[in-house]
């Protein structure tokens, strides 16, 4: 059996996929400078990881970076190759990048787009953990963590692509943590965080919104948090932990009651569901 102890997150080889940006980049950032991890992003836009090793000052020898689609299993396998022949051997594993199309009607999203949100949300992680798991699996502490989602414990009108892609992957991951006794798996269920990713949707985001989105550096912390403690399940942020609630406790009701607030809002965000 492996160890954790309470100082696990010391010192590792972490691979975090979507660190140009966010969540991935506030949790690259506070495992350098804080646990002196050496961190290996992993993002498709050159100038955003630029950005963060100019952020991360004297600690920017710690970071590295690799630029690549996480959502076609070949690039996973050059990845692979790359950790074997410079001989980096990893130690955690966390499946970050991820995908928000525009809020709209189920009917409006093509077969296509429901394919390209699963393939970055879904399959990229199945992809990271499947190939890499030979080169986790050296380490004494090998951990794999998957970025979810509030809106796979409570689906909202309007992501019905992302939200099932969610759905799915804290499915597998739950199901992962019972199966692997000698690796910790864990499960991060946000809410709204205060980050770019809302950058496709076709309004700005609502005031309401604002108002439940957690600051992105304290919601990174918090997830660190979690993964140091080996939570199996961590749920961040009042808004996330309010829709668990509701979906487990009232799941007919809490979907109505969602849509309700929603459409009564106004939100922006929502129009080309409600219309
Ligand atoms: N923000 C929230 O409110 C919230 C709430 C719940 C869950 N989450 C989840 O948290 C995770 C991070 O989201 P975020 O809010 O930090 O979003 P973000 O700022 O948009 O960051 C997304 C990251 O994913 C990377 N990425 C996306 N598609 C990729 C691809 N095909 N190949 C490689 N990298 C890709 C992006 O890198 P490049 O731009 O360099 O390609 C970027 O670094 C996502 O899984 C998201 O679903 C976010």
């Amino acid at each position: 059996m492996k160890k954790y102890n309470k100082d696990w997150l010391k010192n590792k080889t972490v691979v975090i996929s979507g660190a140009s940006s966010g969540i991935g980049k506030g949790i690259a950032k506070i495992l350098i400078t804080k646990y002196n991890c050496k961190v290996i992003g992993i993002g498709r836009n050159k100038e955003k990881m630029l950005n963060l090793i100019e952020e991360l000052k004297e600690n920017s020898n710690n970071f590295s970076y690799q630029l690549f689609d996480v959502s076609k299993e070949e690039n996973w396998h050059k990845f692979y190759d790359y950790l074997t022949s410079n001989n980096i051997k990893i130690d955690i594993l966390i499946n970050n990048a991820g995908t928000l199309p525009p809020f709209s009607k189920e009917s409006n999203f093509t077969i296509e787009d429901v394919k390209n949100t699963f393939d970055v949300n879904f399959f990229s992680y199945i992809f990271a953990s499947k190939i890499l798991m030979p080169n986790l699996l050296q380490s004494n502490t090998p951990a794999i963590i998957n970025m979810c989602s509030s809106d796979a414990l409570c689906p909202l009108v309007g992501t019905s692509s992302y939200s099932a892609s969610k759905g799915a992957i804290k499915n597998y991951t739950e199901v992962m943590h019972e199966e692997n006794k000698n690796i910790y798996v864990g499960l991060i269920c946000p809410g709204f965080i205060k980050t770019d990713i809302f950058r496709n949707q076709k309004q700005k985001t609502s005031k309401l919104i604002d108002f439940f989105s957690m600051d992105l550096c304290k919601a990174s912390k918090k997830i660190v948090k979690g993964i140091k403690k080996l939570k199996k399940r961590y749920v961040v942020g009042f808004d996330a932990k309010f829709m668990d609630f509701m979906y487990r406790h009232f799941p007919k009701f809490s979907l109505k009651f969602f849509r309700f607030v929603f459409k009564k809002s106004g939100i922006n965000l929502f129009s080309d569901v409600f219309n």
